[in-house]
């Protein structure tokens, strides 16, 4: 996998406190250790499927390909789509499980030279380079849940 000169690592902070301000033990503010506990757990199979958003299909099939950011990208499916039809992708995500994920796969379709992965926090991250197209899937804010 490519981490690009941009790709930091950011600290956890999902760890387990004490209640406070009235809220339960139980939530969690999708933060990078509740992704990284979900991208190597269980629920990794059910959230990393292997078809592209409908939505992406729609609006990007009859583009020509140029370059693309993928914000969120998760094991990748959207970005190798892409790929697939000639775009250079970036795809970024705070989850180095899910980056690993999404490299295998885009090698496994033959476009690791059309593809880059970097493990970023996207409330943070400054791009270095411009994109043509800008797409996202179900990225959520790090924010508590009661909050969302
Ligand atoms: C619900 S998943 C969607 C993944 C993928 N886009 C899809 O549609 O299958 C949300 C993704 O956003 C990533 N994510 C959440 N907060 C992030 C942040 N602050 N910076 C970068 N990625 C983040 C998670 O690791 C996860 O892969």
């Amino acid at each position: 996998m490519t981490r690009g000169p941009a790709a930091r690592t950011v600290g956890i902070t999902a760890e387990a406190g004490p209640p406070s301000g009235g809220r339960d033990a139980t939530e969690h503010a999708f933060d990078q250790g509740y992704w990284d506990q979900i991208w190597a757990g269980d629920r990794a199979a059910a959230m990393g499927g292997a078809r592209p958003s409908p939505h992406l299909v729609r609006e990007v099939a009859h583009l020509p390909p140029r370059s693309a950011l993928d914000a969120g990208c998760g094991s990748g499916a959207e970005a190798r789509w892409l790929a697939e039809r000639g775009w250079t992708v970036t795809g970024a995500d705070i989850a180095a499980a899910a980056l690993d994920r999404a490299a295998e796969r885009a090698a496994a379709a033959g476009v690791t030279e059309r593809t880059r992965w970097l493990q970023v926090d996207l409330s943070t991250w400054e791009p270095d380079e411009s994109y043509d197209l800008v797409t996202t899937h179900y990225a959520h804010p790090a924010m508590p849940q009661l909050d969302f």
